[in-house]
């Protein structure tokens, strides 16, 4: 009987989680909720797997998992382990791996992949934190720890740690602020860094006009007119430091 008190609160708490998190669910009544987000559907039949495997059933926690896949677009292996109030906002394209391990009241967009990077065994997926909250199209990979109160921003490709509190952007995922404080100085910058290749073709093309100059001097002409070497312009563009 508190097995199945337990549930109820547990279904309920991600419903509400559904509530607060996605403005459309806004005066939207349970029962439609349930029907409907397929997020939350793909949760709740996510506890189901899970305590199945748990309790030792065969063969069952897969079939629903992959019933659910066929359904929701959203693939969550039964040994997942995921907290209370996780909320998957629309659903589709969503894959969680088998070692991931999920804290407290958890957002992931669709299109979110916490994956591993290759073929290894044992441990290989992610530990997000409580309040973590991961934007669409964004890929985790390998057995990463992602602190509480973390933000990973859509599309990003997170390969190291995330702190706590960090908001991590880019390919490869890195900081741009920190308990919402912007990381400054030079050293967080490692976007725009020298290019010591297009440097060196810089010189390079600068000496060759240089003889070429010198070279139409002696010959008594005035070289190809007009002809510049080309510019090699270093990388330029927003800094990731924010400085
Ligand atoms: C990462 C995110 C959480 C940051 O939100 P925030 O805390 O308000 O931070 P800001 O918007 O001030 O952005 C901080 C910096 O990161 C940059 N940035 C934000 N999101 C980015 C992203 N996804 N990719 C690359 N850069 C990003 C901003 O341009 C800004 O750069 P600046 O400091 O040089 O100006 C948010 O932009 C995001 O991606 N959320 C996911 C939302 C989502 O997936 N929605 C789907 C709805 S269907």
């Amino acid at each position: 009987m508190s097995r199945w008190k337990s549930l109820v609160a547990e279904v309920r708490a991600d419903v509400a989680a559904a509530r607060d998190r996605d403005p459309a669910a806004q005066g939207v009544s349970t029962f439609e909720i349930l029907g409907s987000w397929a997020g939350v559907q793909a949760l709740l039949a996510h506890r189901a797997a899970h305590a199945l495997l748990e309790a030792g059933v065969p063969v069952l926690p897969r079939i629903i998992a992959y019933a659910t896949r066929a359904v929701t677009g959203v693939e969550i292996h039964p040994a997942a382990q995921i907290g209370s109030e996780f909320f998957i906002d629309h659903g589709a394209g969503v894959v969680i791996g088998e070692t991931a391990v999920i804290g407290r009241c958890v957002t992931l967009y669709q299109g979110v992949t916490l994956g591993g990077t290759g073929f290894q065994r044992g441990k290989r997926h992610q530990t997000l934190g409580d309040n973590v909250t991961v934007g669409s199209g964004a890929k985790l990979l390998g057995p990463i720890a992602v602190g509480d109160n973390a933000k990973v921003g859509a599309n990003t490709v997170v390969v190291e740690d995330v702190p706590p509190g960090a908001t991590v952007v880019g390919n490869p995922g890195h900081p741009v602020r920190v308990e919402g404080k912007r990381i400054e100085g030079p050293d967080a910058d490692w976007i725009h860094l020298p290019d010591p290749i297009a440097e060196a073709i810089k010189g390079l093309s600068g000496r060759l006009a240089d003889i070429e100059r010198r070279l139409a001097e002696l010959d008594g002409d005035n070289g190809p007119a007009g002809e510049k070497p080309t510019e090699i312009s270093p990388r330029t563009g927003r800094s990731s430091a924010g400085g």
